[in-house]
């Protein structure tokens, strides 16, 4: 028993790896939190109130792009209201079971986090209502006409759900939610802070420009500024002499193949298949996911939005497209642009002049891609 609720509780959580290796670098308060204001202070105020009435936290719905802080921000929310905190995932529950073992170990007023709460089945979402609910657990007891339900009571508990798409989760669901915060992308300043903080932990001495190299290239994402903030110390401790100014920053980076805008290699490919294999589409997220031997929920939540905040994509009903910034960015990076598919209704566009009629690039044909 014991084992199959840690299984369930340790085992699929996604981003389990940096839960430890990346321990140190985060933040344990919401006063050491950086960034995601707004959060901060609505989440200050109900945990104060919770605490102050004794009674278990509402249940907190968390959405928005990994890498943001949702898993630290539950840790935090244990942590402010003096409980434990168990882990956990959609996908690792499999059955309205498994959901029961993990609800009834839990003490009064815990937090259990859920990873992927949109991934979780039918059979324990329906478990999970009336746990929300009420703290409660319905069992039924035997099978056929004999078969009864039996209610059982919880201790009073929060649920922290995490999901990279508010959208997919069912509306019952997120109806019991009694908060949803969106996290959003960090700006530069927070990325920065958050390096600079990451940096004294670790003891790395970096100067000021080669932190903001750092948070520039940083995706507006806190786990993706420690990794290249570690990389970078790597680079510097192996080829110098360990300390990090902007030279050594902008190398290590260029090696790992991070352009100037934060985009790796994936993400590169990505604009590249729009824009020579589609013609800079429009095109769905399917063609685009076989092109690239994708999966289509990495290209919607790990690609796609950074994209979309620099600009480079758009989303139409049509499909994708590349936007000119997008196509001058490839272009920078010695790209060759085909003439865009569409004529772009009422953009202003870099090629004036009518584009040949376009099918799709015949893949073999079609000029350099990245390898
Ligand atoms: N490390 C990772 N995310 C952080 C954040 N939001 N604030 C401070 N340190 C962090």
């Amino acid at each position: 028993m014991v084992d199959d609720v840690s299984r369930i509780l340790s085992g699929d959580i996604e981003d389990e790896a940096d839960l430890v290796v990346d321990g140190s670098l985060r933040p344990r308060s919401l006063a050491e939190y950086i960034g995601q204001a707004e959060v901060k202070a609505n989440l200050s105020v109900l945990l104060q109130a919770a605490k102050n009435r004794g009674e278990a936290a509402d249940h907190i719905l968390l959405y928005g792009p990994p890498g943001l802080g949702k898993t630290t921000l539950a840790t935090i929310v244990a942590r402010e209201l003096g409980v434990n905190v168990r882990y956990t995932s959609g996908p690792a529950i499999e059955r309205a079971g498994d959901l029961a073992a993990i609800l009834t170990s839990l003490e009064e007023r815990d937090v259990l986090f859920i990873d992927e709460v949109h991934r979780l089945n039918r059979a324990v979402e329906e478990i999970l209502y009336p746990a929300m609910e009420d703290y409660a657990l319905d069992v039924m007891i035997g099978k056929g006409p004999s078969a009864r339900s039996l209610r059982l009571s919880l201790k009073p508990f929060t649920i922290v759900g995490a999901t990279t798409r508010a959208g997919r989760i069912s509306s019952p669901l997120r109806d019991r939610f009694g908060a949803t915060y969106r996290l959003d992308f960090y700006a530069d300043h927070e990325l920065a802070s958050i390096v600079r903080r990451s940096a004294e932990i670790l003891g790395v001495t970096i100067d000021s420009a080669a932190v903001e190299a750092i948070a520039r290239r940083g995706r507006g994402t806190p786990r993706i500024v420690n990794r290249l903030l570690k990389r970078v110390r790597d680079n510097a401790e192996v080829h110098g002499d360990g300390r990090v100014d902007e030279a050594t920053a902008r190398s290590a980076m260029r090696m790992m193949e991070i352009d100037d805008e934060g985009l790796d290699s994936a993400d590169r490919k990505l604009l590249a298949a729009i824009v020579q294999k589609f013609a800079s589409g429009p095109v769905g997220v399917a063609a685009l996911a076989a092109v690239l031997s994708e999966e289509t929920d990495t290209i919607e939540d790990v690609h796609e939005p950074f994209l979309l905040r620099l600009g480079f994509i758009d989303r139409t009903p049509q499909g994708r497209i590349a936007t000119d910034l997008g196509r001058a960015h490839l272009s920078a990076l010695g790209y060759e642009i085909p003439p865009p598919r569409r004529p772009d209704a009422g953009m202003p566009s870099l090629w004036d002049e009518p584009a040949e009629p376009s099918a799709p690039l015949d893949p073999d044909r079609s000029p350099a891609t990245e390898a």
